[in-house]
């Protein structure tokens, strides 16, 4: 029977697909690249020399961006207030283009190399489900009989020597990772330690606030419908206006002015509480760009109504719920909501720090003469006065309550 495996080229996914090949498969390697800094060739020939009877290496570095990235960015997504989803965001497109090889090859089977215990297994899995609810599904690390061979990682380093699978030296890391174009994530190993603070040369995408330069980067980011469509550098003059180009462009602002780095213990959707060490530099100039933008730009009960919304957004897009029918329906509302979120910010970079320090809209909402301190500008201040009486009058009468613990 074949099957396509998410692979990585790694330790875990190189194992596994040597498994299956043990016990019979026809395993297809599945190599989404999502701007992971890796060497693909090496990917493929590994995938081959292992037993893959194919391998496909696709580039969707431009639709994780135009359609995970940007969107979560419109709804200003943010988990437990802290995390920006680099790879929760990344597994929906992964698993996706697994389905259509799947369907492409005949295969009945897809397969990934994600642990029983994290938030992985159930964000690839949800989103094979509910692309093909005929799917079938290989996930070794919840199959007792790869789990009573490999115990840990010795094993599975042993069988890649029986094996004559290659072990990169890169492995000796005592951490695991996780990268792609919108971040790199650290956890578990010696990260465990919740109050363990890791190295400096754990860090890969920015460099220390403390070695930033000691002049601020002045970036100007416009948006159109709420999505970013040009970044202007204003120190040298850079301009780029692709989706793509652009956000790679702010990743690298991003991490040379160390910008965007974030450690917390997370709760994953298992019930498990995690420690994760977060490198997400353009994710995290954009969100506070576009939170600027709609200062200015967007209705009062509009951005009140969709902040409600924006913590269950974010949650389900970690657990893993981007292809549901209630992500459709607040993705929808989000869209309506971002129409004439257009305009330009300007934003300081500054070693460690983005702030915003001017913005300017053409559906601006913001009238200078209304709240102007020197001018009336239409606005009657007498009828506050009646504003504030009516309002005041469900507190008048909750005073009969109040006065038994303050009698004046
Ligand atoms: N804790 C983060 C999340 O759940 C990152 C997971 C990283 N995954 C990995 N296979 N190392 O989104
Ligand atoms: C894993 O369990 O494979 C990684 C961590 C996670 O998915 O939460």
């Amino acid at each position: 029977p074949k099957v396509v495996l998410a692979y990585s080229g790694g330790l875990d996914t190189s194992v596994i697909l040597k498994w299956l090949v043990q016990k019979g498969y026809d395993v297809i390697a599945y190599v989404g690249n999502v701007g992971q800094n890796e060497d693909f060739e090496e990917i493929r020939q590994k995938a081959l020399t292992t037993g893959a009877s194919k391998v496909y290496v696709e580039d969707l570095r431009e639709e994780f961006v135009t359609d995970f990235i940007f969107p979560a960015i419109q709804g200003n997504a943010l988990y437990e207030g802290r995390y920006l989803l680099g790879t929760s965001l990344a597994r929906p497109v992964i698993a996706k283009k697994q389905i259509e090889i799947a369907y492409q090859e005949g295969a009945e089977y897809v397969a990934h190399g994600a642990t029983g215990k994290g938030n992985d297994q159930v964000r690839f899995e949800l989103t094979y489900y509910a692309l093909n609810p005929q799917i079938k599904v290989i996930s070794p690390w919840k199959t007792r009989e790869f789990l009573d061979q490999f115990q840990g990682r010795t094993d599975l380093l042993n069988y890649a020597e029986k094996m004559g699978i290659p072990v990169k030296a890169t492995l000796k890391k005592p951490y695991s990772e996780d990268e792609n174009l919108m971040h790199i994530s650290h956890e578990a190993g010696i990260l465990e330690d919740p109050m363990f603070r890791p190295a400096e040369d754990l860090f890969t995408l920015t460099v220390s606030p403390k070695n930033a330069p000691d002049q601020e980067t002045i970036v100007e980011i416009e948006f159109k419908d709420g999505i970013p469509v040009k970044v202007t550098n204003q120190n040298d003059g850079t301009v780029k206006d692709s989706p793509l180009e652009l956000f790679l462009y702010l990743n690298k602002l991003g991490g040379e002015n160390g910008i965007g780095r974030m450690d917390m213990v997370e709760n994953r959707y298992v019930g498990i509480k995690s420690r994760g060490v977060y490198e997400t530099p353009g994710a995290t100039i954009l969100r506070e760009a576009h939170l600027d933008l709609e200062g200015i730009a967007m209705d009062k009960e509009v951005m009140h109504l969709r902040d409600m919304l924006m913590p269950k957004f974010a949650e389900l897009i970690y657990n893993g719920y981007w292809f549901s029918p209630e992500m459709d329906f607040l993705l929808s509302a989000i869209r309506k909501a971002q129409e004439a979120i257009d305009g330009t910010v300007m934003l300081s970079l500054y070693k460690g720090n983005v702030l915003s320090v001017g913005r300017k809209s053409p559906t601006s909402l913001y009238n200078k003469d209304l709240s102007s301190m020197d001018i009336e500008g239409g606005f009657k201040q007498e009828d506050s006065r009646g504003f504030i009486n009516i309002n005041a009058v469900r507190l008048k009468a909750h005073n009969v309550v109040l006065r038994e613990k303050m009698p004046y």
